[in-house]
């Protein structure tokens, strides 16, 4: 029997691989203390039992994280065989190397955290950048969250394809090869000022994109700052329209107009935290994560 534990931050990934496995699902009872500090219980036996963790880690990261380090231990110490987890998205992951002198490696200590507790598997969808694999190392699972998100822009005629930086230019690629008809595939030159945040984007190139449409694709968008500046510039060589694919709607107050107001006419998302906002089209990608973990856990089964 295979057991799903969905957690507060999941978008409803865990109860549809519920159903696709036929597998059942174990809630949680939660609630705060007075103190504010979190109580959490499983309301089902998990002993013998093979288990998939969901969570999804946005918005309150540092509490969805505490929730689900809690199940996790509540599950090992109720005696299932296995705890995996399957988190749609990783909070933290941006902050993968010292920047600056006394930083800390934020994604080490949480995935440190969860591998200490006696996870086995985590499964992770679109983890920023592949030094959480080399952190965790065997058992961490990186699910393509971009490949899912190219039918919907199959129709579209010569896109030229943008990555708003150097680092996710595999990821614009990789969206890239699932379309018929790129034009071709850019970066954007990004520069952060790590004290105060202040974004600088240029593009390099000489280009000419007249009667070409651009498409964006980036993992995260948080203040809409990387998006609207590489709109901005892509626009001033001539697009006639600009659109954007992105994995992670994170979408603080504000991003959405932010982005807008540079060009973009049309914002195409992953379903992967629980938070949403007017005028994004949102994508569930649970069939596509279910036949990734599906591979993995179950690799004899037959899909229904
Ligand atoms: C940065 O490396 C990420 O891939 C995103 O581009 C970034 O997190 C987006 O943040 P914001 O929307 O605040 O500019």
């Amino acid at each position: 029997m295979y057991s799903i534990i969905p957690l507060s931050g999941d978008p409803g990934v865990g109860e549809k691989i519920a159903s696709l496995l036929g597998g059942e699902i174990i809630r949680t009872y939660t609630k705060d203390h007075p103190d504010g500090e979190l109580y959490l219980r499983l309301e089902g036996r998990v002993r013998g039992k093979r288990v998939l963790i969901t969570q999804s880690m946005y918005p309150m990261q540092d509490r969805k994280f505490i929730e689900l380090l809690l199940a996790v231990d509540a599950a090992i110490r109720g005696e299932a065989s296995e705890v995996n987890l399957l988190i749609s998205y990783l909070a933290y992951a941006r902050q993968d190397k010292v920047f600056l002198e006394g930083e800390p490696v934020s994604i080490g200590v949480i995935l440190k955290s969860i591998k200490d507790l006696g996870v086995g598997r985590v499964f992770v969808v679109e983890p920023h950048s592949d030094i959480p694999k080399k952190i965790y190392g065997e058992g961490f699972v990186e699910i393509d969250g971009v490949t899912p998100l190219a039918p919907q822009f199959i129709g579209e005629e010569e896109l030229a394809i943008f990555s708003p930086d150097i680092g996710g230019i595999e990821r614009a690629r990789r969206l890239a090869s699932k379309l018929p008809n790129v034009y071709a595939v850019y970066h954007i030159e990004k520069q952060r000022d790590r004290y105060t945040g202040e974004i600088r984007s240029f593009i390099s190139e000489e280009i000419d994109l007249k009667g070409k449409k651009a498409l964006i694709v980036d993992d995260i968008i948080s203040t809409g700052g990387t998006i609207a500046n590489a709109a901005k510039l892509i626009l001033e060589k001539g697009v006639s329209k600009v659109y954007v694919a992105c994995v992670h709607p994170i979408f603080v107050k504000g991003s959405i107009e932010r982005i807008r107001a540079s060009g973009v006419s049309r914002i195409v998302c992953g379903k992967t935290v629980k938070h949403y906002v007017e005028g994004v089209e949102y994508i569930d990608l649970y069939m596509y994560i279910y036949t990734k973990i599906a591979e993995i856990l179950f690799p004899s089964m037959s899909y229904k």
